[in-house]
């Protein structure tokens, strides 16, 4: 029974997209499991440029189910443009297929967000504004619409009328006019109209693909220190991108995982408020943003860019179970001299070797750096690891030996053949 979690063990953005649409190829089912449109796939596939915000990247492959998981919010409106965007550039797609379970992000949600983040002052999270911690505090407060009651003719109307009430008082309060109960019906049940075909009860569906020894994939997005629970709180999403979210997104048991992949650059990015120890606020920084093309995909901001912090990446291998390490970036490394990873951090006046849960502490440390010997060249034809330079082997090595965890796949470039298998037998846990 194949199952693989590929999951993101930094803050996010460490390039996941392509790994699943390579991995994706394989897969029979793949089931995107947290968050909404928050993230940000960039996949590019024959010379074309696909972009994913909700829809599980391994739909470009027509074999593949690709199922939105219970674990997340689904704006209608996104989905659909995204699907209507993703068939224009591609005549044949997987099967697309979204759980009753999942949550609906509704106009109230994403207002909500921009008027919370701005009450918040100095102390914003930097959200994406797309209305996702809304949607799950209503999931939270068990007064959330779920897919199946969306697409539900006689219970929606019902549903929102309810859910609207109170939300149009909570608007209120930051001197917001209400939203018309007759204007978000009529928008939104055209959209329920749209989506309703796509809309079932997953769990059969996922338990029998498993029990039937089917590839499947459970796709993560954001990443470890973005999680509610083990990330930097308050500066998280509200969702679970770690490994364990996977199990709660998709609604199967942990004994089902084969194989959990944690994908990590050879650097460091993180976008929105929040601690980031090894950050580099200065011109080394903005020249790693610039020639790694640092932008997010969803909002279009610059990413904070840091060196490789080891402390937290064991943290992330140690917290996911990870498998193995999908190292990205390679190539974006070539050219320095010397390269920097953290390897500790000072904490008033000692050294810790791991990552404080409280972000007052964490934004105190600073990290003790280890000098590694740069590389130089492009290495973008390199297929074998034995086509890297001998530095860059090193570097690859020092992240699994300081993690204790081993390198599965290593990518050289954005495309899908830039892609290095390292240790196959990692990858499905076969
Ligand atoms: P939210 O998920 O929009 O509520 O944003 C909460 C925090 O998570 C903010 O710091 C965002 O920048 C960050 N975030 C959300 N989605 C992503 C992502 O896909 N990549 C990187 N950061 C993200």
């Amino acid at each position: 029974m194949p199952t693989l979690v590929i999951v993101g063990a930094q803050w996010g953005d460490e390039a996941k997209g392509k790994l699943v649409d390579v991995l994706g190829s394989q897969a029979n089912l793949v089931v995107r499991f947290a968050g909404g449109n928050n993230a940000g796939h960039t996949v590019i596939a024959k010379g074309k440029e696909f972009k994913f915000h909700l829809i599980p990247a391994g739909i470009l492959h027509k074999n593949t189910k690709a199922l939105l998981g219970s674990g997340m919010v689904v704006c209608p409106k996104g989905l659909l443009e995204e699907w209507d965007r993703t068939l224009a550039q591609q005549s044949e797609l997987g099967e697309l297929i979204i759980s009753s379970a999942a949550h609906v992000v509704f106009p109230y949600h994403r207002m909500l967000d921009s008027l919370e983040e701005e009450a918040r002052g100095d102390n914003k999270i930097g959200t994406t504004t797309r209305g996702i911690g809304p949607a799950y505090q209503d999931k939270v407060a068990r007064i959330g619409i779920r897919m199946s009651e969306f697409v539900d003719k006689i219970r929606f109307p019902i549903r929102l009328k309810a859910v609207l009430e109170v939300k149009n008082s909570y608007l209120a309060q930051f001197g917001k006019e209400p939203l018309s109960y007759d204007d978000v019906l009529a928008e939104y049940s055209a959209y329920a109209d749209r989506i309703r075909p796509f809309v079932r009860d997953t769990e059969p569906m996922v338990a029998e693909a498993v029990e039937a020894g089917e590839k499947v994939l459970l796709e993560g997005a954001q990443g470890t220190f973005l999680d509610l629970d083990s990330g930097t709180y308050p500066y998280v999403t509200s969702s679970h991108p770690v490994a364990g979210g996977a199990c709660l997104g998709t609604g199967i048991g942990p004994r089902h995982i084969d194989s959990v992949l944690g994908v990590c650059k050879t650097y460091t990015t993180r976008v929105g408020g929040g601690p980031f120890p090894t950050e580099l606020d200065n011109e080394l920084g903005d020249h790693i943003r610039t020639i790694g093309k640092e932008f997010g995909t969803t909002t279009g901001r610059g990413r904070r860019i840091g060196w490789l912090d080891l402390v937290a990446l064991r943290h992330a291998c140690r917290l996911n179970s990870l498998s193995g390490l999908v190292v990205t970036r390679l190539d974006i490394l070539s050219n320095f001299e010397t390269i920097q990873v953290a390897v500790k951090y000072r904490l008033d006046g000692a050294e810790i070797d791991y990552v404080p849960s409280d972000v007052d502490v964490l934004s105190r440390v600073e990290p003790v750096y280890q000098e590694l010997p740069g590389w130089e060249g492009d290495l973008r034809s390199a297929r074998k690891v034995e086509d890297l330079p001998r530095e860059a082997r090193a570097y690859l090595d020092f992240m699994a030996e300081f993690t204790k965890t081993p390198v599965a796949i290593i990518s050289v470039g954005p495309d899908r053949e830039e892609t290095i298998i390292a240790n196959e037998n990692l990858i499905w846990g076969e």
